[in-house]
């Protein structure tokens, strides 16, 4: 209870949170809809992990260098002392569930795994990134064909363009297997080193530690030896630049567009092989236009305790989709769920309406009633508004006959029906009307 003279406080969502209210969630559930129709097409099966994981779990994972961990983790220390951070990503949870789980002895394999949940990031909020944020991710583990690299990408654009998406831009890279890398990285070392005290104090971390992590810096991205620093194209060994032209093969024969960026290296530190990313190109979409990300992750397995189990994956938010198909004056013609708004005129009538309406649910019969005692004029209002397809309306006359006032709002007829008959009725009509649609 507040107390007289208490001070009220103006509380409203954390920075970089949002309410998602009912007249948004519609889209938000057409779009998860989509997403798991195509998630069935493809063969993916939803796991749910916890929102919360210990904080190891993604320093080992995503990387301690990265800008995730080092500055974006919702970090803290439970009451028996154990250090825990709410999940920034969905691909070490997954790879965590996958090994104490022991999915590497399932008969299926690769497992293919997807999951829609919140995810936490403590960012500065700008339009598209947010402090907690809706991903949805799949994961396929346990396999090193570079056609599930094209399946895996295959089903992101096939949610966009589902979606309606057509401004759409596919980029790859190949970081390449260890070896490759650790050539590239020695060549990155000595290419950097006599200037890096011109660096901020992140990339001058990184250059022993993570050097490929300087090309991603994002204050000094303009330093003129960003640009002839080496690239990793050039560091790939045979077998990399095998596997990746065999990627570029698989998407060729799946008709799917791409570019090469030799610069996209991805913020987390478990990929290696195929990294990609998708982008909005719709005019006003805004300054981020990533829209999804995701890559190859041979060797994440084993880091975190399992077997050789090489995977890939992507991830994309909910929030950027959305934001794209608005980009892309989309809309979503939202589709009236209401079957029937009962009206009970009169006190004897209101508790027929009472029952009929629990009735109709009861048969799977959508339906609504007032419970503000408002005038009939108010409650066919109400009912437009909610875009019924039909009112039913009672009064003493209708209670007599046993019957009520059927009124079909689409086409304004209106008929007395029997009680008896209704909910037949209704259903007929229901049915026919859906198959006229
Ligand atoms: P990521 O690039 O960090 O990769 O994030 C993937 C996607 O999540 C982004 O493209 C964007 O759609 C969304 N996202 C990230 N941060 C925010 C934010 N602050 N606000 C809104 N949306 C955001 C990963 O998370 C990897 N786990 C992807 C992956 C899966 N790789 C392999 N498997």
């Amino acid at each position: 209870m507040l107390l007289k003279g208490a001070v009220t406080m103006d509380i409203k969502v954390p920075r970089g949170t949002q309410d998602i209210l009912p007249s948004e969630t519609g889209k938000w559930q057409a779009v998860e809809e989509l997403i798991r129709e195509q998630c069935r097409m493809y063969q993916y099966k939803e796991i749910r992990t916890p929102v919360f994981e210990h904080t190891e779990l993604f320093t080992r994972s995503v990387g301690d260098t990265t800008d995730i961990v080092q500055k974006e983790m919702y970090t803290f220390q439970d009451r028996g002392n154990r250090s825990l951070t709410l999940r920034p990503e969905g691909t070490a949870s997954a790879v965590r569930a996958f090994v104490e789980h022991k999915m590497f002895g399932y008969a299926d394999q690769p497992v293919k795994l997807y999951y829609m949940g919140p995810m936490f990031r403590y960012e500065r909020q700008q339009a598209g990134r947010y402090r907690q944020f809706v991903q949805f991710g799949i994961e396929a583990i346990g396999s090193a064909d570079p056609a599930i690299d094209a399946e895996v990408i295959s089903l992101a654009m096939s949610v966009y363009q589902n979606a309606g998406l057509k401004k759409l831009k596919l980029v790859i890279n190949s970081l390449g297997d260890t070896d490759s890398r650790v050539s590239h990285k020695t060549a990155l070392v000595s290419h950097f080193e006599p200037h890096i005290a011109e660096f901020c104090s992140d990339c001058q971390n990184r250059l022993q530690k993570n050097p490929l992590r300087i090309l991603d810096c994002k204050v000094d991205r303009n330093h003129p030896l960003m640009e002839t620093a080496p690239s990793l194209a050039d560091f790939l060994n045979e077998e990399s630049a095998a596997y990746f032209d065999k990627v570029k093969e698989y998407l060729s024969i799946l008709n799917i567009p791409f570019e090469i960026d030799p610069n996209l290296v991805r913020g987390l530190d478990y990929y290696n092989h195929t990294a990609f990313e998708i982008m909005s190109a719709a005019e006003g979409f805004g300054a981020i236009t990533t829209l999804a990300g995701g890559g190859r992750y041979n060797g994440l397995v084993e880091e975190l305790g399992g077997p050789n189990a090489p995977g890939i994956g992507f991830a994309m938010s909910i929030e950027r989709l959305l934001l794209a198909i608005e980009a892309e004056n989309n809309e979503w013609s939202e589709q009236s769920t209401l079957d029937v708004y009962v009206i009970g005129l009169g006190e004897a009538a209101k508790k027929k309406a009472v029952e009929l309406t629990y009735q109709l649910r009861q048969k799977k019969i959508t339906a609504e009633m007032d419970y503000l005692d408002r005038k009939m004029k108010t409650q066919m209002k109400s009912a437009d508004r909610l875009r019924a397809k039909y009112v039913i309306v009672i009064g003493d006359d209708e209670l007599e006959k046993e019957s009520v006032m059927l009124k079909d709002l689409a086409t304004g007829t209106q008929n007395l029906i029997p009680l008896s008959s209704l909910i037949d009725q209704i259903k007929t009509s229901s049915t026919q009307l859906e198959a006229e649609e």
